[in-house]
């Protein structure tokens, strides 16, 4: 399958998540792994998404997220047959908030017709877990293998 990461960091959390999803990955899959500030909005729907994402402000996106989902709002593209599985990133010390930002991906690309797959996972900064070993142990669950490669 052909799998494209994207992440949405504020201080680089998120991206060392992206780097280990990709390493857990990529020995089955092609992987490419991109700054979601980087993207515009032409998303090839045939590729296996990856969103990876923090949470910031008041269960807001990170800045530099921020740009890539007012582009989708501007233009919304359809986004049926995309399929997609969010790594979220937060801390339970935001009891109303945690970990929104990934949350808000899904929510995203789901109303412009994405489909999520496998459980949507929420990394707590307070929590015993790195990010890393949450993320790659995460990813080698995913159900890629059962995705018609396109
Ligand atoms: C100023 C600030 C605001 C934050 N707001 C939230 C929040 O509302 N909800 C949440 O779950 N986490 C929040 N966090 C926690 C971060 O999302 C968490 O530390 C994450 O691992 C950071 O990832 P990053 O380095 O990729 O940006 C906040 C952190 C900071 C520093």
């Amino acid at each position: 399958m052909r799998v494209t990461i994207l992440y949405g960091t504020e201080m680089g959390t998120a991206e060392r998540a992206a780097a280990a999803i990709a390493d857990a990955l990529s020995a089955d899959h092609e992987v490419d792994v991109r700054d979601i500030g980087d993207v515009d909005t032409d998303i090839d729907i045939h590729r296996f998404h990856i969103v990876v994402c923090s949470t910031y402000g008041s269960g807001d996106l990170p800045t530099g997220a921020e740009p890539f989902f007012d582009r989708l709002d501007d233009r919304l593209p359809d986004l049926t047959g995309l399929r997609f599985a969010v790594f979220g990133l937060g801390d339970s010390v935001y009891d109303d908030t945690f970990n929104r930002g990934g949350e808000i991906c899904a929510e995203r690309l789901t109303a412009l017709g994405g489909a999520q797959i496998g459980d949507h996972a929420r990394h707590d900064a307070s929590g015993a877990l790195l990010p890393q070993d949450q993320a790659a142990a995460w990813a080698r669950g995913l159900p890629i293998g059962a995705l018609t490669s396109a």
